[in-house]
């Protein structure tokens, strides 16, 4: 690629940037657009390509009265059109020849449905916005201790206890003592996805070539499951039930039944090969004393409580592999031991993913320090409160996922997380979302050489405006701090969150 090919390239208005982009005379203005699938020239182009990446490849030759689509597959035949889709937005549909494939085979988002529920209209519209991005994982995160947000027929007290509760923000909900409470209490506030509900955002994806894989949290973040099915509780050496406890008891059989019922359901509603089974901040607390929990580890033959994490774990994911699925966990699965398969997602910072794949793990990165949308995009004073350290877009999109010593071939992709506890609804979640997306989006596609922040920041911007006018609720790149707009990170210390506060 020469100097001049790559300026000209940055000048195609296109989120994510295109491998390869050679420009033409004028610009498309009116005229036929054909499609040519599995075309000999385009199987030599992208012969060398792993099969993701030759799945979504494609080619669009412009010329000013004809658009030429190639494409090897309906994925990649849909990813052209979109790139097309995108340039008329923004303005212009320039002449030249595109040939693009995507960099990496997972490029997801992680909504979380548990802290504040958000509903279907919401998540249809960022499944619009991740089609035109090129994303295709949606990562649904439908249980935490806030809430479970998917029905369950053979649990129903799941939903019917502790989908609402008093307190329609996270905080508030804390600072309330943690009380759920029931669809018919007029104080309540909440919701869940019903089954058909499920199916309907399932296919809507699909539609748009985005795998939805659901998360089912275990064994920490589970105070709901407790609530709602205090058998699943440890309980104390005189028999009294660890109520409130963030950990489901591993010890217990009731705890199996319930998981493997609750999977059974999920796995019928989500085709994904991938089931997220959580596995993060387990705190075992109540694991040390607890009689089922002591009996399993002197069965097992087990000298610290951590090792039951392991054991839940691994009995989970048989129970997804019996269904012919394969688990992603969050790093700290990595720790207890999980078959070769397992596929791990690094989010406290990237040393889980660094660890994962020198074991011959696939992973997924989604470093806190990089990928939590939660995070401050500028300085404290001028946002609403969010959570950790400053992720400007800048930084955001100088990540580079795969570390020094990784083996490129086992890195899946790149995940962007949004975490809800500080975002109560749906404007704020795209306020949040909206441009980083837009960097993580491209981290995913384009290959490393070819980012370039400058003219990412212009096409970013020209983007927004389509974002604006299709009613989304992006933040103002205008109003960045140079803090924010210099790139500059402040890292906190390895696992302890700072925030930054000024300039
Ligand atoms: C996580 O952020 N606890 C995965
Ligand atoms: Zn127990």
């Amino acid at each position: 690629m020469t100097f001049l090919l790559l300026i000209l390239s940055a000048m195609l208005n296109l989120i994510p940037a295109p491998v390869e982009y050679t420009p033409g005379e004028g610009e498309f203005t009116h005229g036929r657009t054909t499609v040519r699938m599995n075309g000999r020239a385009l199987r030599k182009a992208a012969a060398g390509l792993p099969d993701f990446a030759r799945k979504e490849a494609y080619r669009i030759s412009i010329s000013p009265r004809r658009i030429r689509i190639e494409a090897l597959t309906p994925e990649g035949l849909f990813r052209a059109r979109k790139s097309i889709e995108q340039m008329q937005a923004t303005g212009s549909v320039p002449c030249g020849v595109i040939f693009d494939y995507p960099r990496f085979a997972h490029r997801g988002l992680m909504l979380d449905e548990s802290r504040s529920f958000k509903g279907v209209g919401f998540i249809k519209k960022q499944i619009d916005a991740m089609a035109l991005l090129k994303l295709n994982v949606l990562h649904l995160h439908l249980d935490d201790s806030a809430g479970w947000r998917i029905e369950s027929e053979t649990y129903p007290d799941l939903t019917a206890k502790t989908a609402w509760r008093i307190g329609w923000d996270y905080f508030a909900w804390e600072r309330g003592g943690y009380k759920f409470s029931t669809k018919d209490n007029p104080e309540a506030s909440g919701g869940y996805y019903s089954k058909a509900e499920l199916r309907e955002i399932v296919a809507y994806a699909a539609e748009r070539f985005i795998t939805v894989i659901p998360e089912i949290e275990m064994p920490g973040h589970s105070m709901e499951v407790g609530y709602a099915y205090p058998e699943v509780l440890c309980t104390t050496p005189d028999g009294r039930r660890c109520t409130g406890a963030w950990d489901l008891c591993p010890g217990s059989e009731a705890t199996y039944a319930l998981l493997e019922s609750v999977l059974n359901e999920v796995m019928d509603i989500f085709p994904s090969p991938f089931i997220h089974i959580g596995g993060d901040e387990a705190g075992m607390k109540t694991w040390h004393d607890c009689p089922a929990c002591r009996a399993r580890m002197e069965e097992e033959g087990y000298t610290d409580v951590k090792q039951l994490q392991g054991y839940l774990i691994r009995r989970v994911e048989k129970m997804v592999r019996s269904r012919g699925r394969r688990i992603i966990g969050w790093d700290e699965i990595l720790e207890t031991g999980v078959p070769q398969d397992a596929v791990i997602q690094s989010w406290r910072g990237i040393t889980g993913g660094i660890n994962a794949s020198k074991a011959g793990h696939e992973v997924v990165m989604s470093p806190n320090s990089h990928c939590y949308f939660d995070y401050y995009q500028d300085l404290i004073r001028k946002e609403p409160p969010a959570c950790g350290q400053l992720v400007s877009l800048r930084f955001t999109y100088g990540y580079e996922p795969v570390a020094p010593g990784m083996d490129e071939s086992l890195v899946r992709g790149v995940q962007a997380n949004l975490w809800c506890e500080f975002i109560p609804n749906p404007e704020h979640a795209e306020y949040m979302l909206y441009p980083r997306l837009f960097a993580s989006a491209e981290t995913a596609w384009t290959p490393a050489a070819r980012k370039e922040y400058k003219g990412f920041r212009k096409r970013a911007r020209k983007l927004l405006d389509v974002w604006r006018e299709k009613g989304y609720h992006p933040f103002d790149m205008d109003t960045e701090s140079e803090l924010a707009r210099s790139g500059m990170q402040r890292f906190p210390p390895e696992g302890v969150p700072i925030i930054v506060d000024d300039e």
